[in-house]
């Protein structure tokens, strides 16, 4: 931990970082494995193709790609970061965390390490808790990942899931300042009333792994894709207005608008209920498909690195998933 003392604490964002799996998965593919086709999934979800890892690749092993690319562009050491988070509903095993094992990935040791879990509001949950660390002076500098391979809970056999999800990661390096304030708000929220509508309902203390969950696909996403869309509209809407009523700013001041990719009719919903033109919403669902926890962060760093984003611009990051859980913020690049 550093010495910066006196003065308030603020968060500088020192760069971010993406990896995705080699193997690409397109909506041709997919009519090979389920009764589906392009224009059905084009139609309905934007998505044209997905990354998917390799059997003997885990979520930390894409995460640490995300998290070199993220270090790199720091220019920091690895040795400077003192927490990992990672955000994530696929970890390598229930436990130790997946931020362990990349953390040995990263050739370090000692610094805490841990996972968070809101499913696709993960990285927007993420950013709140590296906001809160800092600014408290506990840590200086944070290594935080989004990263899931959600192909490794997906029912193969059932096209109303199996053509949405996707696997990827994204890092980001914050780190303690006593000019910046790159985290304006955050604003997040929960309802677990909904947990039946999008779930894994097998594996845990519930309903511990048999052969019976096994053979009825209870080890996979199961969700009730019509009630998440009408839910994840008005959440979103109400997560992106909160963090920017929070962070003093107008919509005008918004840059670049970064919602969840699970649905393009759903993003352009939500854009058209904050009046915000489809120029101004940066959408790579058709590359990506649905890659929960890794969605927004992978999508901030291919605007930065696309040069979309320029520094001292001003973004708004939105999610909303599993839970449910919804986040919203407004953030400085
Ligand atoms: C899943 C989703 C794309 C389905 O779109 P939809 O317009 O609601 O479609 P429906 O589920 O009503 O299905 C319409 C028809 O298409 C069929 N269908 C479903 N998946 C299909 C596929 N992959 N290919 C072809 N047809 C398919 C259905 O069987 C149904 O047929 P039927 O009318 O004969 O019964 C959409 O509901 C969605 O994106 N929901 C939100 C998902 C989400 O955001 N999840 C993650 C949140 S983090």
């Amino acid at each position: 931990m550093g010495k910066l003392m006196n003065k308030k604490l603020g968060v500088e964002i020192l760069a971010t970082g993406s990896s995705f799996p080699q193997k690409v998965l397109t909506n041709a593919d997919l009519e090979k494995i389920v009764d589906t086709n392009d224009e059905w999934i084009v139609s309905r979800t934007g998505m044209r193709q997905r990354h998917i890892a390799a059997p003997n690749e885990a979520t930390s092993d894409v995460a640490l790609g995300a998290a070199r690319q993220a270090i790199e562009s720091a220019k920091i050491q690895a040795g400077e970061i003192d927490l990992i988070v990672v955000a994530t509903v696929t970890p390598d095993m229930f436990f130790p965390s997946t931020a362990c094992f990349l953390q040995t990935k990263l050739g370090l040791k000692n610094i805490p390490a841990f996972d968070l879990l809101a499913a696709c509001s993960g990285f927007i949950y993420g950013i709140g808790v590296a906001k809160a660390f800092i600014e408290s002076g506990m840590y200086k500098t944070i290594l935080l990942v989004g990263a899931d391979c959600l192909s490794k809970i997906t029912n193969w056999t059932d096209r109303n899931t199996c053509v949405l999800f996707g696997d990827g990661a994204g890092a980001m390096i914050l780190r303690a300042s006593e000019e910046k304030n790159a985290i304006l708000s955050v604003s997040l929220g929960a309802d677990g009333s909904y947990a039946d509508l999008l779930y894994m309902p097998a594996g845990g203390s519930f309903k511990p792994a048999s052969h019976e969950t096994v053979d009825a696909f209870e080890h996979t996403t199961i969700m009730k894709g019509k009630d998440v869309f009408k839910n994840a509209v008005p959440k979103m809407v109400k997560a992106a207005e909160e963090a920017i009523v929070k962070s003093g700013k107008k919509v005008e001041d918004i840059k670049l608008f970064i919602p969840h990719q699970a649905n393009m009719r759903i993003i352009e919903a939500v854009a058209k209920k904050l009046s915000i033109s489809m120029d101004r919403v940066f959408v790579n669902i058709h590359k990506t498909g649905n890659i929960s926890s890794a969605t927004t962060i992978t999508a901030l760093d291919e605007a930065i690195r696309t040069g979309k984003l320029q520094k001292g611009d001003l973004v708004v990051l939105v999610a909303f998933g599993g839970g449910f859980t919804w986040g919203g913020c407004v953030i400085e690049i």
